[in-house]
């Protein structure tokens, strides 16, 4: 990753700021000082410094995990397989937790990171991240369930949902395929949408989460660490530390 970029990555300043401070002597890899913003730097490997403090270790770990069904989010359930099994030993770290939950029955776009600061804000509501899934249901999709969708829906317990998007994509009478965007995140929140208009969840993927699309080169059970463009996108959710 470029020097200059992954600076920018982990807070340490704009893009100008930090090649001020790369202009200023002031940045180090592996205790060399580095004058080319462009410079190559893997930061799993090697130790970075601005103005004499190391940074890397405040480098996180963020992947891509295409979820499949029939296994859980949370790493408590005993005797469930997890989405933490799906990793391979050495991608196993410490403080690694999914941001957001699946269902069990969920497949899709699932984002791990041991960065708790991204997931925490991630998940404000003030943020009304747009998460999208594909839906097939045993009903016909209507234009006036899409209306409701988009006047917000209310639960039988009174529970008001945020308007939604829902884009029909094939309907008949035993079975319809949609594309619907929440704002929110509430439990089994889409299989209770869809509930309300009298039909029945037959198959969930998620293939959007705020900036993040899932790889559509990404077998479902696999995984990979984003990529650079991929986290820079996230950038308005880092809490930058000056
Ligand atoms: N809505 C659901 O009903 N289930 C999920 O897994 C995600 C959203």
């Amino acid at each position: 990753m470029r020097l200059d970029q992954f600076l920018t990555i982990l807070g340490v300043g704009s893009r100008k700021q930090v090649k001020r401070l790369i202009v200023r002597k002031q940045v180090r890899i592996d205790g060399r000082i580095i004058l080319a913003d462009d410079y190559n730097v893997e930061p799993k490997i090697q130790l970075v410094s601005v103005a004499g403090k190391i940074i890397t270790k405040t480098c996180h770990t963020y992947y891509m995990l295409h979820k499949p069904a029939g296994v859980v989010t949370t790493s408590q359930e005993k005797n469930q397989r997890t989405v933490f099994d799906l990793l391979a030993a050495a991608d196993q770290r410490e403080g690694l937790y999914p941001v957001g939950r699946l269902d069990k029955s969920t497949e899709g776009l699932l984002l791990l990171t041991d960065n708790g600061q991204l997931g925490y804000q991630l998940l404000l509501p003030e943020y009304h991240i747009a998460k999208t899934y594909e839906v097939v249901v045993n009903g016909k999709i209507t234009e006036g369930d899409q209306r409701a969708f988009f006047k917000g829906i209310v639960f039988p317990d009174g529970t008001k949902c945020k308007s939604a998007d829902l884009e029909i994509v094939r309907a008949a009478a035993n079975e319809s395929q949609a594309v619907v965007t929440i704002y929110e995140g509430k439990f089994h929140q889409i299989k209770k949408m869809f509930l309300c208009v009298g039909k029945k969840v037959t198959d969930l993927k998620r293939i959007r989460m705020g900036p993040l699309v899932l790889d559509p080169k990404l077998a479902v059970g696999h995984y990979r660490e984003l990529t650079q463009d991929e986290l820079l996108r996230f950038k308005p959710y880092f809490n930058c530390k000056k």
